[in-house]
């Protein structure tokens, strides 16, 4: 029996891949951010995905990719903004990982992603509106994922330590 998995979740720009990569190398453990894993197989960006072949295109790309990285043990594992907010994903990540939100409140999140041109849900004139409609819809999902909580407010530091502690 391997060691578990720690499966970061949150809302676009908490921070699960600064805090994952960082907390990876804390534990000694290998680091995959669910995105870069996604463009490697498929050979393309994330925008790029949203752009030629739809969202539900890269929802089937990213479902995927939870099973196979579910089926792994030991790793720290940075979702997508959205991975986590379907059922069948949250099954399978849960069978290998504790879930840990990256709670970031919405005021943060919009300063975080005001110049973010990286993001193609967030590629919108009205994007201040997006943020906060898409936000509600996905805080409470997020929240019956999680196993554990932490403030994504504080350091990069700070919020590996907590995580850490509360394992
Ligand atoms: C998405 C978040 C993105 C990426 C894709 C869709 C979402 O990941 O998976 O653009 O639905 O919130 P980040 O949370 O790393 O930005």
């Amino acid at each position: 029996m391997g060691r578990k998995s720690i499966v970061l979740c949150g809302f676009m720009g908490c921070g699960k891949s600064t805090i994952g990569s960082l907390l990876a190398r804390k534990m000694g453990m290998a680091f995959i951010d669910m995105d870069s894993y996604i463009e490697k197989k498929d050979g393309r960006k994330v925008s790029e995905i949203f752009e030629q072949s739809g969202e539900e295109h890269f929802r089937m790309l990213e479902r995927e990719a939870a099973k196979e990285l579910a089926g792994k043990k030991g790793l720290v594992i940075a979702t997508g903004g959205g991975t986590l907010t379907f059922r069948e994903n949250v099954d399978a990540l849960k069978k290998s990982g504790s879930i840990v939100l990256l709670d970031l409140p919405v005021e943060a999140v919009e300063e975080r992603l005001k110049y973010d041109t990286t993001r193609p849900l967030l590629a919108r004139p009205d994007k201040a509106q997006v943020i906060r409609e898409l936000y509600s819809k996905r805080l409470p999902l997020y929240r019956e994922a999680a196993d554990i909580s932490v403030d994504a407010s504080n350091s990069p530091m700070q919020i590996c330590m907590e995580i850490m502690s509360e394992l």
